[in-house]
């Protein structure tokens, strides 16, 4: 049975829509929430996920030099003294994103991370592909893919925004898993351990989803922690990551939570 067991034939066509035996939001939504909040998560980190760490450090350190071609947009200016700004895509799964945030910021680091090998091989293919098939295609120097564990590498992340080494002005997370029953929803980002640390990862947080639940859900834990939480519907134009476009044609709704402090 595949993780998004519980989920039915869209009648738009092949695509799966999010089915649920939830309606609403998570029953115990505020009271997980708020205990996660309270104490510290200590499940150890793996090597791993440390290893693939270090090469991303330094791929930060390489890419500072990276000169800016673009106008400022607001988040631009979010920049911190003495610390390094960069982009993250978390569950980033064959990379279209990463090369979309990598233009939309192209002065600053934009890390893609999967933990799918497969799905983080597919995105260095396509990636090389349009390479090869345009000699003038200029892929973003600053875009890296990273193989690692979300849970493991945002404590790591905020480690480094902590230290004051690294500033994270924009955080994608789009299309997490959905884990829509019940049964499961402590898989969920904001109904597990690791929530409050990635709401403290960056300035902006930006959840995409089709499922409204998942959306309305993240909106709240968000501000039960005291963060601000938009919920809006949306078109993409153009979709952004592989999932966002077969939704789209599908003609699914989409909803997009952008969390700041
Ligand atoms: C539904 S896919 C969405 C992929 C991509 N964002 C898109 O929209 O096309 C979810 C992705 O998150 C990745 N993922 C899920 N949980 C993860 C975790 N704990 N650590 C790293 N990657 C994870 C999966 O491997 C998968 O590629």
């Amino acid at each position: 049975m595949n993780k998004f067991a519980g989920a039915v034939q869209a009648a738009s066509g092949n695509v799966r829509e999010v089915v649920s035996n939830q309606e609403g939001p998570y029953k115990d939504l505020e009271k997980q929430v708020r205990k996660y909040a309270a104490a510290e998560y200590r499940r150890p980190i793996a090597e791993h996920t440390r290893k693939a760490f270090q090469t991303i450090e330094q791929f930060v350190e390489r890419c500072t030099v990276i000169p800016a071609a673009e106008p400022e947009s607001p988040l631009t200016s979010n920049h911190r003294g003495g610390a390094i700004n960069i982009i993250l895509d978390s569950g980033c799964g064959t990379g279209e994103s990463t090369l979309h945030l990598a233009r939309r910021f192209p002065e600053y680091p934009v890390i893609g991370i999967d933990k799918s090998a497969v799905r983080l091989d597919k995105a260095a293919q396509s990636a090389n592909r349009l390479a090869e098939s345009d000699a003038t295609h200029d892929l973003p120097r600053n875009a890296f893919y990273v193989r690692a564990e979300l849970i493991d590498f945002w404590r790591l992340a905020l480690d480094k925004v902590k230290a004051g080494q690294w500033n994270i002005p924009y955080h994608a997370l789009y299309y997490p898993n959905p884990w829509p029953k019940q049964s499961e929803a402590g898989r969920r980002f904001h109904l597990h351990p690791i929530f409050p640390t990635l709401l403290q990862l960056a300035q902006e947080t930006e959840l995409r989803t089709n499922w409204e639940v998942y959306a309305q859900e993240f909106a709240l834990a968000a501000k039960i922690l005291g963060y601000n939480a938009t919920v809006l519907q949306f078109s993409p134009n153009p979709p952004q990551t592989a999932f966002e476009r077969k939704y789209n044609e599908a003609r699914q709704t989409l909803w997009r939570v952008t969390i700041s402090h």
